[in-house]
């Protein structure tokens, strides 16, 4: 474990965890212990909704605590009134958050317990929301979580995945131990952190070469591993720029995203944020783009009954020409930051590849992810990386994505100088 790692944990921090109505509330017992492994002291409160989901048992015996779940219990009232319990607390943290909640934090209720002591509480309050990918986009609920945000709420994802309903989107609760990273993480004052002070620009995603108005030349990359990059750095201190080609994922807490689409827009943001201190490109960005963007729809020739099998048969030859290598470009640029890290996706040999890239494009790193092994690399949540650098080599994971972007910078602080400022 780092230095700076070792001497950050929750302890000292009591925190009031509130528990409401969604499939993902099992996951909050297992936050309770990952909380109290970090040293923080627990106090759970149940929404009506969660007790349907996990019993107050389970928290109860967890926790170490007995568990509140009611405004109108005369026996707990005597123990620990529930404006004592909001004074109790350091932190508040919702885990999982539903849209009901968040809607009910974001007017002001207070028609339970929970609700109650958010308003008169003064702690840090915290949202890891869980639901349906629908219901996280519903404008009411992005209206909800803004109002909470601008009043200082911090929120901790939702992750992007598969979901409990079937579905597929935003709105997976964060693993617990990205949340208890994120806690800790937000202790450390802003301005501080082995990277603060530190400009740092990460590229993520894929890049879409538009064909005609309909159709473009794409990749699977999920932005991820990127995203995940730039919300490490800014955990770690640094003032990030984000630039994103076409994805659907939230941007990180803190974090200046610059949305582009195509290669040239994503080469002219990251040319155009220059100075930086360190630049990371985890975007797959298109090594080809078509010579030509048809201003209308291609159309496919219409064959009659009688056409011969050669008509038939014929294809489209598409006119690609080559888009610029950003990541070389900022190596090679005069106002090159301190430090350039390439990403390398590879079928074949790992080290060979990665080695060519660092000289050929003149990266003081490359990190090397094998496409194809179940649980890593595109669209997925997990990752595993080869990091190569002139003076030696390491692995990170198989890992989540948050936990591997983040070694992945400490690595880089380690072992690079010139990562540090
Ligand atoms: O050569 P290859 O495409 O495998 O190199 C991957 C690395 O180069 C990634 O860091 C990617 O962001 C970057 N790259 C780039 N511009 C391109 C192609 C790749 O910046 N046109």
């Amino acid at each position: 474990m780092n230095e700076f790692e070792a001497k950050r944990s929750l302890a000292g921090e009591r925190i009031l965890l509130g528990v409401s109505g969604g499939i993902a509330a099992y996951k909050a017992a297992e936050l309770v212990r990952r909380l109290r492994d970090a040293d923080a002291e627990v106090r759970v409160v149940l929404t009506e909704a969660a007790a349907h989901f996990v019993g107050a048992a389970t928290f109860q015996a967890l926790s170490g605590h007995p568990v509140r779940s009611s405004l109108w219990d005369p026996a707990a009232e005597a123990a620990m009134g529930h404006i004592e319990l909001a004074r109790w607390a350091t932190r508040v943290v919702i885990a999982p958050a539903s849209a009901d909640v968040i809607a009910k934090l974001a007017h002001g209720h207070a028609n339970d317990l929970l609700s109650t002591l958010c308003l008169v509480t003064t702690a840090q309050l915290t949202l890891a929301p869980a639901m349906n990918n629908r219901m996280w986009w519903h404008p009411a609920t992005q209206a909800n979580v803004a109002t909470l945000c601008e009043r200082g709420a911090q929120l901790i994802g939702p992750d992007d995945g598969s979901q409990a309903c079937g579905e597929f989107g935003p709105g997976r609760l964060v693993e617990p131990d990205a949340i208890v990273r994120a806690l800790i993480a937000s202790r450390v004052p802003s301005g501080s952190g082995p990277l603060a002070g530190q400009r740092v620009l990460v590229s993520a995603g894929p890049t879409y070469e538009d064909l005609d108005p309909v159709r473009y030349l794409g990749n699977r990359s999920s932005g991820k591993m990127g995203f995940a990059l730039a919300a490490a750095a800014a955990e770690l201190g640094a003032d990030v720029t984000l630039i994103a080609g076409p994805v659907a994922l939230p941007t990180p807490a803190g974090v200046r995203r610059i949305d582009v689409r195509r290669a040239v827009e994503m080469c002219d943001a990251a040319l155009s944020a220059l100075p930086q201190d360190i630049y990371i490109g985890a975007a797959a960005v298109a090594d080809y783009m078509p010579a030509r963007t048809a201003t209308d729809k291609i159309k496919k020739p219409i064959l009659d009954q009688g056409s011969d099998a050669a008509s038939r048969n014929s294809g489209l030859t598409l006119d690609l020409v080559r888009t610029p290598d950003i990541l070389a470009e900022i190596a090679a640029h005069p106002q090159r930051p301190r430090l350039v890290v390439g990403f390398a996706a590879e079928t074949g040999n790992l080290a060979e590849s990665a080695r060519e890239k660092l000289q050929r494009k003149r990266v003081d790193a490359i990190a090397a992810n094998r496409v194809g092994v179940e649980g890593c690399g595109f669209d997925c949540d997990s990752n595993a990386l080869s990091v190569f650098w002139a003076g030696g080599e390491a692995e990170l994971g198989p890992a989540s994505k948050t936990q591997v972007a983040r070694d992945l910078l400490l690595l880089l602080l380690d072992r690079l100088p010139a990562a540090r400022a």
